[in-house]
């Protein structure tokens, strides 16, 4: 194996997070021996104490490791953050704007890959507990990728009318019907930013990755939009695809209404290899893949760019279950593999940081990958390394499965707790 290392910032942030990283530390350390782990300090603590939810430091770590691996973050509405705000940081005019959404942004992390895979092939969706039913099945029942929009869209601009900074929005809006009823104080306009460019490098990523579906037969990218409605940014969206589709003559593209495709994920979710929406609607789209996957607890995402790469559960900091040690640790220890794919797709060593998309993770790991022309190693002793993570990582998700399908925590109708969960993954990675 080549001594390569690569370093890793480990962001635990807070909720459930410190106690899911602390019992997976050693996992990792077992599973990846040449990463060269740093911790970050990121979220709710840093905000209350310090008014900023991402210290300077956890920026620099961030911008100078070849990956990131995020646990879990708070993210509350402005008031309750301001409510919560230490004593002398109160009324001082600082804004709490969501981290996961600084991060995304700021290390322009556009595309969010989130496979929804059959982790549990039958055992855990909501489909098979709706009887006893039969024993599980092990071929997967759907198997794709939703690819959401990570840094335009409807997460854009959500601004307040009420003040002469309305950036010239209130005279676009206020003959609207239910506005002539309102006042500008009680008016709030959300806009959703679409961009030719910001479409084309998503629907690259999104072409990049599709023939991995459960279905083989498929390399079909879903536009999940609502053109019939949004006609003007979802021109610019179909301007997109056309260009794009061009440049990938073997994948079909589609665009299809995002009410349908949330029916269909219901009724057919074989039909899909991979899912592109943007940021509002991706978001939604990803939770209801989590749900046919049997839980939030199980589905994790890479959020990629040009530049770095950062990798996270889908599920939050669920303050209700922090501190009793019950938390689902499998989707944090998934999105070290997710990383581990791309590392080893990126082939490189130690040095520069993450030039993301370039390479996408080989998320669907086990299922019949063709592997996009870039996401082949450089070759010499990259790719020794390449491999040798590769199959880490697949050791590594294979071990997690073997978990959740034996002995999961309580969020699968388990009984084991964190640390147990992942003391076991430990055990099958050593055998
Ligand atoms: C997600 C989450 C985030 C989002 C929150 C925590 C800001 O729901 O990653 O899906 O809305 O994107
Ligand atoms: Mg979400």
């Amino acid at each position: 194996m080549s001594a390569s290392s690569h370093r890793i910032v480990l962001l635990p942030g807070d909720g459930i997070g410190p106690e899911i990283v602390d019992a997976c530390r050693p996992v990792l350390a077992a599973a990846f021996p040449t990463w060269e782990f740093t911790d970050a300090a990121i979220g709710w603590g840093c905000w209350r104490t310090a008014g900023d939810p991402i210290p300077a430091e956890t920026w620099r770590a961030l911008e100078s490791a070849d990956a990131a691996i995020m646990a879990a973050i708070t993210s509350k509405p402005a008031r309750e953050a301001e409510a919560e705000l230490a004593d002398h940081l109160r009324g001082t005019g600082l804004t709490y704007r969501s981290p996961v959404l600084q991060l995304r942004r700021r290390l322009d992390l556009y595309a969010n890959i989130r496979p929804v895979e059959d982790l549990l092939a039958g055992a855990g969706s909501p489909a098979s507990s709706l009887d006893d039913g039969p024993a599980p099945t092990p071929s997967p029942r759907f198997g794709f990728t939703v690819v959401r929009e990570n840094t335009e869209g409807l997460y854009s601009h959500d601004l307040s009318m009420a003040g002469p900074d309305s950036n010239g929005l209130w005279d676009v809006v206020k003959q609207d019907p239910t506005v002539t009823h309102s006042t500008r104080a009680d008016t709030a306009v959300a806009l959703r930013v679409t961009t030719g460019f910001g479409w084309r490098r998503l629907l690259r990523t999104a072409a990049s990755l599709t023939g991995r579906a459960a279905d083989p037969s498929l390399r079909r990218v879903t536009v999940a939009d609502k053109p019939n409605i949004l006609r003007e940014s979802g021109a610019i969206i179909r301007d997109a695809v056309d260009e794009v589709a061009a440049e990938f003559p073997d994948v079909d593209f589609e665009i299809a209404n995002a009410d349908a495709v949330t029916m269909r994920l219901i009724t057919s979710p074989m039909s899909f290899d991979v899912i592109a929406a943007e940021n509002l609607l991706g978001d939604i789209l990803s939770d209801l893949g989590a749900g046919l996957m049997g839980g939030l607890g199980l589905p994790s995402a890479a959020n990629m760019g040009d530049g770095h790469a950062v990798f996270e559960p889908v599920h939050g900091s669920a303050p209700d279950i922090a501190g009793r040690g019950i938390a689902d640790p499998a989707a944090f220890l998934m999105s070290a593999a997710m990383c581990a794919e791309h590392l080893a797709a990126r082939g490189e060593g130690t040095g520069a940081s993450t030039r993301g998309n370039s390479a996408v993770p080989d998320t669907a790991g086990s299922r019949g990958n063709q592997a996009s022309p870039d996401t082949a190693d450089t070759g010499g002793s990259s790719a020794t390394t390449g491999s040798d993570l590769r199959e880490r990582a697949s050791l590594l998700r294979r071990a997690v499965i073997g978990v959740l399908r034996d002995d999961p925590t309580p969020d699968l109708g388990g009984d084991n707790t964190t640390a147990g969960f992942a003391a076991e993954v430990a055990r099958r990675l050593a055998s």
